[in-house]
Formats: C-alpha cells, structure tokens, sequence
C-alpha cells in the first residue's frame, strides 16, 4: 500500500508533467495501473518508483509512468454526432471557400479519432468533384498509443467498436494480425507527440480542433490554460469539438455553443 506522503508526491508528479489529477484515495488504483512497471523495473514499492524518478534524468522511465497512469480509452466516431456535424454542416461551410483547412486532433489516444476524421473527408470526396485540401494533425502525450496510431493496424476487438461493416469494408484492409488502415486514409494524417500542458504557438493555426475526453481528468486550472491555449491556435469562426459530457463555459469566454440538428460544437468568437 502506498502511504500518504508518497501518494502526495506521486500525484504532485503527474499533475506537473501532464495534467492529470488524481484527486483523493485513489491509491488502489495507482497500486493496480503501476503493478506490472513495478515489475518489470524491478521496484518492490511505489516509494522507490519515487525515488528512481527524483533521481533519473532518463525519460523513459518518465514516459512509461505516464502511460501507465493516462487512460487511452477510443473507439471509431465516438459518440457519433461530432462526425455527423463535421459532415453536414462543417465541411460545406468550409470546403466551399477555396482555402486549405487545418484539423488538430489533440489527444488523439490510439487514431481512431483523426482516421475517423480523414474517412468523413474521404466519403465528402466521394461525392465532390474536387479533392478536399485538408491537413489533418493528431497528437498525443503517449508514445505508446502513438506508435499504434501510427502503424495503423487494429485487432478484432478495436476494430469493431463504432465501425460499420462498409466503412471496414471500405477503409480497412485484411491482414496476418488484424485489420490495416488503407494507405489512402492513413496519409491524410500526420502524428507528432505534443504535451498539453506545453505551449502549441510553433503548431499554427486551425480552423476545426477536435479536444475530446482528456480535460476532464485535469484542474479547473489548467483546463483554463488549456482552452485558452487552443483559442489562440484559432482564428474567429474556428470550430471546437470537445466531449460529450465536458463544457468549456466556466474556463474561457473565447468560444460560443453553436446548436445544429446534430448536436452541439463551439466556435470561436
Ligand atoms: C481517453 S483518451 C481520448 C481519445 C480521443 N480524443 C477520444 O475522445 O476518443 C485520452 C488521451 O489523452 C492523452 N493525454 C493525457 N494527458 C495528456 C496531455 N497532458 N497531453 C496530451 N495528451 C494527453 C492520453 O494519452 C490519451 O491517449
């Protein structure tokens, strides 16, 4: 069991490094997500995980905490809507003006969020004459769920979930171990690693952001650093997309609820 003053200062570490609050008691949890760490780094205890971490300069050990402890949890078009408004009413808007337009997809876990992006894009084509002139980047704090972001390639079980059959059918292709992305939707993206809690000014600017199920484990204070960060990557007019169940209201004035028969998105004011 970890005790109360290591648990402080874990939660201090993560907090600092990435945003995430742990809030009080969750020591069980903490044991459970670090046990197999502890483990293979040869620690009997969080307190030495402390330790090598006050002591070590190395990042691994760093990064291999804060993937342990982050929730990765995605699915393909999650909760649907933001999809359904990017197709029926974003994009028109947008795509009617001969302009390139930027996507960010922050927080992107595992890549089902920007490829479910690039797939909406690929079926507007579809039905357009022209070619959409859409960059889309995706980032995220996890070099793990990066790497697998970027392979492109899914098992059985992930590619199910909020996929329909055309659309694996259509994207995805069958190999060895699983499902691959079809190169003609893996290349509409591109996957960097980007912190939130660092500054996103050399990343330019967007004209839709997609900042969807991360903030809700952050402080009302950073989640205010945050969104005021993603407002200054965003001209007036700019489209938000965050989750289903987070407001951004009480942390920043900069963005307006824009109501559509789809559901709900901001916009920058
Ligand atoms: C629950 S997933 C959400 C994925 C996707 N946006 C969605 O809604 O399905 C949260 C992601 O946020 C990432 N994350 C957590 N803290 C972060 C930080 N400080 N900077 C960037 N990404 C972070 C995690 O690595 C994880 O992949």
């Amino acid at each position: 069991m970890i005790d109360a003053q290591d648990y402080a200062e874990f939660s201090r570490f993560l907090a600092d490094c990435c945003g995430l609050v742990l809030g009080e008691n969750r020591q069980y949890l903490v044991s459970s997500r670090l046990s197999r760490l502890l483990d293979e780094f040869a620690f009997a205890k969080v307190e030495d995980l402390l330790r090598a971490l006050r002591r070590s300069a190395d990042p691994t050990l760093k990064s291999r905490v804060i993937d342990a402890m982050t929730t990765n949890e995605t699915s393909w078009f999650r909760d649907n809507y933001p999809f359904e408004i990017l197709r029926q009413t974003v994009l028109p808007e947008l795509l009617a003006k001969p302009r390139p337009i930027r996507i960010w997809s922050a927080a992107c876990s595992s890549g089902q969020e920007p490829y479910s992006i690039a797939m909406v894009i690929a079926e507007w084509e579809a039905t357009h004459p022209t070619k959409a002139n859409v960059n889309i980047l995706a980032t995220d704090l996890s070099e793990s769920v990066l790497a697998q972001a970027r392979s492109g390639l899914y098992d059985g079980l992930s590619i199910v979930r909020g996929l329909s059959p055309e659309r694996r059918q259509r994207f995805f292709e069958t190999v060895n171990n699983g499902h691959r992305i079809k190169s003609e939707i893996q290349q509409r993206v591109r996957f960097q690693k980007l912190n939130l809690m660092d500054s996103y000014a050399a990343l330019g600017k967007f004209e839709i952001v997609f900042c969807r199920n991360v903030l809700i484990y952050f402080s009302a204070d950073t989640k205010r650093r945050i969104f005021d960060g993603i407002a200054r990557q965003m001209d007036s007019g700019g489209y938000l997309f965050v989750g289903a169940s987070e407001a951004v209201g009480s942390y920043t004035d900069a963005f307006e609820i824009l109501r559509t028969p789809q559901g709900s998105m901001l916009r920058r004011r």
